[in-house]
């Protein structure tokens, strides 16, 4: 049992490291070159800082140590896999050149145990990035492998201080260890996808975060769950999205929770108007009534400022050319399949399959009828064309739709104009279920382009297909 002892002891821990700054980075090497060495390590998720739990780790950290860079730097990274498994390391929502997009089996092989890659590539557009493993990801993120890239503004926007807050969600057995048994379990992959039961924040249990008054943050925040959607907000706050998925947006505050599926980034401007001494959850209510996740614990001292300057924009990044719809390339993609689905037959391995030998090979959701084969590609266009994609999600589960190498805008979302359609730009749009989503983008970027659900299992189960730019 995860005890209410372990818990306590996991908060006070959490406040003296988020405090201290939370994760490692690598500024000290120039930011542009890095080792990252998967590998069995033990982690604090529990907040028992001295014996750990065992994960798989970059570097020995969970999450790996913060990659920053300035925009336009290249960054080149030394994998080294001291993993029992075959890896791969993919950088999620960077523009890259496809070579290095880390997808096995579509854009390299896969890197053998006491084996190497080296990855090297330039960030083009400034923002919250991530970086996990790509191989068996459904289990090699779930046991810890998953750091933070940051691509810096070439001028930063005034703040006081940044706060990375990278969400984890564990499935932890009775002693507190990874639920090992259950990776891969159909039953979860046909459902939401292996959800947890362990929500870390940095690597931790819910803990304190150090707040002076009147200071301005830039608060950064990545879901690295596997299947959990968090819907965040701030008590006691009118904090402002300024960011999503790494791109800027017209700052605003929401009236709502915010919805970070898997994969997906959220950028706040956080003003810290609270009382000194006060303590102020971040709160959680997808699924629940709203838990904490975290606390931002004022100290006692006074205000550094009474007022705040009106708000920065993030939006010195270059924003994507806007697709041309009336040339635009069309597609359509049904998704279909899971629980309640009522997927009959699906093609895998090139024949029809009826849904017994689909659910024996692990395949339970399928792409315009195809479960999981990727022998061709969605849409192929050439380079500098617009594509646009009517995706239907004929299920009953949400599904976090990742397109890799690109960013997207949602036009309408059941058949009304999507907010921000046209001006915000995303690498992972969460599809309710039922809904209809269209989404559109200039494929500029040459290569094979992974595009898939980043609830991992319901990836490994079949939601998955690519976008060929030549
Ligand atoms: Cu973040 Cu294909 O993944
Ligand atoms: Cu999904």
């Amino acid at each position: 049992m995860i005890t209410r002892r372990m818990l306590l002891k996991g908060a006070g821990a959490a406040a003296a490291l988020v405090g201290a700054g939370g994760c490692q980075t690598l500024a000290e090497s120039g930011g542009i070159s890095a080792q990252l060495t998967p590998a069995p390590a033990r982690a604090p998720i529990l907040g028992d800082i001295e014996s750990g739990t065992p994960v798989w780790a970059y570097n020995g950290t969970v999450p790996g140590p913060t990659l920053r860079v300035k925009r336009g730097e290249e960054l080149s990274v030394r994998l080294t896999n001291n993993l029992p498994q075959d890896t791969s390391i993919h950088w999620h929502g960077i523009r890259i050149d496809n070579a290095m997009d880390g997808v096995v089996g579509l854009t390299q092989d896969a890197v053998a145990p006491g084996q190497g890659f080296d990855y090297r590539f330039t960030c083009p557009d400034a923002g919250t990035y991530w970086y996990h493993s790509h191989n068996q990801s459904w289990e090699q993120v779930a046991r810890g492998l998953y750091g933070v890239l940051i691509v810096e503004e070439e001028t930063p926007p005034p703040v006081d201080r940044e706060i990375t807050l990278v969400i984890d969600d564990w499935r932890l057995d009775d002693a507190g260890a990874i639920h090992e048994a259950s990776f891969g379990a159909l039953h979860d992959w046909a459902h939401q996808g292996r959800v947890g039961n362990w929500v870390t924040v940095n690597g931790l249990p819910p803990g304190d975060i150090a707040v002076q008054a009147g200071e301005r943050l830039r608060l950064r925040v990545v879901n690295a769950a596997t299947a959990r959607i968090f819907a965040l907000k701030i008590e006691g706050h009118a904090a402002q999205v300024a960011a999503l998925d790494g791109f800027a947006v017209d700052p605003y505050a929401p009236t709502n929770s915010v919805l970070v599926a898997p994969g997906q980034r959220v950028d706040y401007i956080l003003d810290a108007t609270g009382e000194p001494g006060g303590r102020y959850a971040l709160l959680d209510d997808a699924y629940t009534d709203a838990r904490p996740i975290s606390f931002f614990a004022y100290s006692d001292a006074p205000p550094v400022r009474a007022q705040f300057d009106s708000l920065p924009s993030l939006g010195e990044t270059r924003s994507p050319p806007a697709p041309d719809l009336s040339q635009a390339l069309r597609a359509d993609l049904a998704m279909e399949g899971g629980a309640m689905g009522g997927l009959g037959q699906a093609m895998m391995g090139g024949e029809m399959k009826g849904m017994r030998e689909l659910a024996q090979a692990g395949r339970v959701w399928a792409m315009n009828g195809v479960a999981g084969d990727l022998d061709k590609p969605l849409v192929s266009t050439k380079r500098g064309r617009s594509v646009a994609i009517a995706m239907t999600n004929d299920t009953a589960w949400p599904h976090a739709m990742h397109l890799h190498g690109h960013h997207f805008t949602v036009l309408r979302i059941d058949g009304k104009p999507a907010p921000g359609a046209g001006k915000t730009w995303r690498d992972t749009h969460l599809m309710m279920p039922r809904e209809r989503a269209e989404i559109a983008f200039v494929a500029d970027n040459p290569g094979k382009w992974y595009f898939h659900c980043h609830m991992l299992g319901h990836q490994a189960g079949g939601m998955r297909t690519w976008i060929e730019v030549r």
